[in-house]
């Protein structure tokens, strides 16, 4: 027996990355996994190259239509909603009086009220449907304290943690358990975009910013997907059913609370 057996899991922001790695790992537990991305191309390869129980929808969640086309899409497809992994963000950084509206419309369209819509119209699936479910939601140690650069991004996974700590307490009386996962530094695209952002704000070379981010993890290495899918897997299983409105650090050591 599988940990996932019959569930049907929605990952948005999937067609790389972090997102690809829980559905790999969501695949080899048994369940069935929505690929859903804003790149739905991307996701269409990604959901074919993950094979049997993979299929690709496309999702942008800044948009509502969408969202609750995407959850209608799935639910066709598997059957029903059992797990969603609010996955998809965007990064960007800048010193604080060079903010512009146009960047902090953009990261709170897609990583605040996509998080909050999406986990809305998911447990309103759950809730119809009478079995609980579980919400798992992507923070950061970013979410964890500021940075001097990074207002923005840092105060939208704050507001993850905080919807998380919400949510959790509300939905729990329908047996959905909502907890969410802090990463600290992943490899991958998003860290390329980290590091050229930073590369650009610091004078620094490409490269540079990676590596002294690198020395001061306990760790001693970033992450790969893979690593963060074990606590994905277990938030997602009847072993979290007490767990509520939690978010758990997954970071090589590099923040305690
Ligand atoms: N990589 C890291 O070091 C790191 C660290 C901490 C937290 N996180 C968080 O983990 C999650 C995944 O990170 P990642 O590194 O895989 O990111 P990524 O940038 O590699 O992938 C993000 C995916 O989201 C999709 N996306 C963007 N806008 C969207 C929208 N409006 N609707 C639907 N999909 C959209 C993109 O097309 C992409 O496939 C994010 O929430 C990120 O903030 C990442």
């Amino acid at each position: 027996m599988k940990r996932l057996d019959g569930k049907s899991a929605l990952i948005t922001g999937a067609a790389r990355g972090i997102g690809t790695g829980f559905a790999e790992a969501y695949l080899r537990e048994g369940a069935t996994v929505a690929i859903a991305d804003i790149d739905l191309d991307a996701a269409r390869a990604t959901a074919e190259a993950l094979g049997d129980g993979a299929h690709a929808v496309h999702l942008d969640v800044t948009a509502q239509d969408s969202i609750d086309a995407a959850i209608a899409a799935t639910v066709e497809t598997a059957g029903k909603l059992d797990i969603l992994i609010n996955n998809a963000a965007l990064f960007d950084a800048d010193r604080t009086i060079d903010i512009t509206r146009e960047s902090y419309d953009r990261l709170y369209a897609v990583n605040v009220a996509g998080t909050l819509f999406t986990m809305q119209a998911a447990a309103r699936q759950m809730i119809a449907q009478g079995h609980g479910g579980k919400i798992i939601n992507m923070a950061s140690q970013a979410g964890r304290r500021g940075e001097a650069l990074v207002l923005v991004y840092c105060s939208t996974k704050a507001a993850v943690i905080s919807m998380t700590q919400s949510a959790g307490l509300d939905l729990i009386r329908h047996g959905i358990n909502v907890n969410a996962i802090a990463p600290g530094v992943v490899d991958g695209a998003h860290w390329e975009h980290v590091d050229a952002t930073f590369a650009r704000l610091e004078g620094k070379p490409i490269g540079q910013k990676r590596a002294e981010v690198e020395a001061g993890v306990p760790a001693g290495r970033y992450a790969v997907p893979a690593d963060l899918a074990g606590m994905a897997v277990f938030l997602a299983s009847s072993e979290a059913d007490y767990i509520v409105s939690q978010t758990y650090n997954v970071d090589g050591g590099q923040w305690m609370s």
